[in-house]
């Protein structure tokens, strides 16, 4: 099932429950390999990265199963850390088992790693990082293999607030001997979720959630029982979903305290959006108001989340102006939303306008990645007549069951 069918320009109406987060869960199986025994993760998202890292938390040794609220790992046979192929390559986030394993096993062996198509994506800040707590790199015919015999804290000062390499930094230094002290860290709640894990396991980590972390290393861990939050991100896709289709709708669950940034734009587009105990409700204009948004590192607007919003805007009424702070070449969709009407014009690598146009139309369309996939079902949700999208794959990557969600919602939309 690589495609989904959209029958477009209906309103939506409804409540749709928020899935686990995937960028919470990612470090936090990861960090499970620190413990050497066992930990129960819940709420993780049944998506095709979680089951990548399930499997690779399998073939590195450890016990893994999945049960109906969770997912049960435990670690006590990790014995080595060489990383097979096709996993590492397939999925970017395995990135962050190399701080996990550095942690547990003296030696690690892994392919460069994958993820998304969107810009070079360089590896550099995890390499200078953990050099800095005593790791040692080389490359061998493809493969990066890392050797650390006595892996110790170190004073490190990240020039752009990484968010994988602030996590290989925390995986590494709960483990190391000494204090490590982190400046320019991310401070994404995923950071503070991993920190927050850890802690309950056992470690001390001073500023979570702050730029400036410090991990006290060599504390014994023990196995917890842990819930990951909702997915921001999932929570932002369906609220900038319902701002461009119109109608509304209650995100049961949203993590409404990581979406400041979110809840503001989606405000500034003509939305009304309200909080409860139990999520975020939402409320669409008769078409969005037009916005300026620059993506930045949180607690600014999310990369992640710029597609989606670009999507709503082309039904805006005026003109929008989208910079993507972050990555480079994250506007692959342009081709596909041009295919359905719409009136963007790509400034340079990382600027567009959008001119809002009073309808667009239904076309088979492409996911070529994860947010950019999700964003073109959000333009099928808002074109008249049927949208084709396939490469969908790239879609489940992140989203347990999107059509479904939107079903939920009241949208006419068939996995096929
Ligand atoms: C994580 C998220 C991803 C999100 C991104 C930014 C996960 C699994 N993925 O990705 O969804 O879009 O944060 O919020 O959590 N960079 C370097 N050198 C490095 C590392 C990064 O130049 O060594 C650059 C990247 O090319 C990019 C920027 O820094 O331009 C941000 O990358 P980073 O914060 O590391 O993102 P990820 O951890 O890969």
């Amino acid at each position: 099932m690589d495609s989904i069918r959209i029958q477009g320009g209906i309103a939506l109406q409804g409540k749709v429950r928020i899935q686990g987060s995937k960028n919470a869960s990612l470090p936090v199986l990861a960090a499970t390999l620190l413990v050497g025994e066992s930990s129960f993760i819940r709420n993780c998202p049944r998506i095709a990265d979680v089951h990548s890292m399930v499997s690779l938390l399998k073939s590195l040794g450890c016990s893994v199963r999945w049960q109906e609220r969770g997912i049960s790992v435990d670690s006590s046979q990790v014995r080595r850390g060489e990383m097979p192929r096709e996993a590492v390559t397939g999925m970017r986030s395995s990135l962050c088992l190399l701080g996990a394993l550095i942690g547990r096993c003296s030696e690690v062996v892994m392919e460069h790693p994958g993820g998304c198509v969107i810009g070079e994506r360089p590896i550099d800040l995890h390499l200078y990082a953990l050099s800095q707590m005593g790791v040692e790199f080389t490359e061998d015919a493809g493969s990066l293999k890392a050797e650390a015999s006595g892996l110790h804290g170190a004073y490190i000062c990240l020039p752009f607030p990484s968010v994988g390499a602030t996590e290989n930094v925390i995986l590494a230094g709960v483990m190391a001997e000494g204090d490590t002290v982190l400046e320019g860290a991310a401070r994404e709640p995923e950071v503070l979720t991993l920190c927050r894990f850890l802690c309950e396991c056992g470690a001390y980590i001073e500023g979570a959630g702050s730029g400036r972390l410090v991990i006290h290393g060599g504390r014994r861990l023990f196995g917890t029982d842990f819930t990951v939050p909702s997915d921001r991100i999932v929570a932002g896709t369906y609220l900038f979903g319902c701002i461009g289709a119109g109608g509304c709708v209650f995100l049961e669950q949203a993590p409404k305290e990581e979406m400041a940034a979110v809840m503001e734009t989606a405000g500034r587009m003509g939305g009304r959006v309200c909080t409860s105990p139990e999520g975020i409700y939402v409320q669409a204009p008769e078409r969005p108001s037009p916005v300026r948004i620059v993506t930045e590192p949180y607690p600014g607007f999310p990369t992640d989340l710029q597609s989606v919003v670009l999507a709503a805007e082309t039904l805006g009424r005026g003109c929008s102006y989208i910079e993507e702070g972050i990555f480079e070449n994250r506007f692959r969709i342009l081709e596909d939303l041009d295919r359905m009407g719409a009136s963007v014009c790509q400034r340079d690598a990382r600027r567009v306008t959008v001119r809002g146009v009073e309808a667009l139309r239904g076309a088979c369309v492409t996911a070529r990645e994860l947010r950019g996939g999700a964003a073109l079902v959000v333009a099928g949700l808002m074109a008249e007549g049927e949208t084709f999208v396939s490469g969908c794959r790239f879609i489940y990557r992140g989203y347990e069951n999107i059509g479904r969600d939107f079903r939920e919602l009241g949208a006419r939309v068939t996995s096929v």
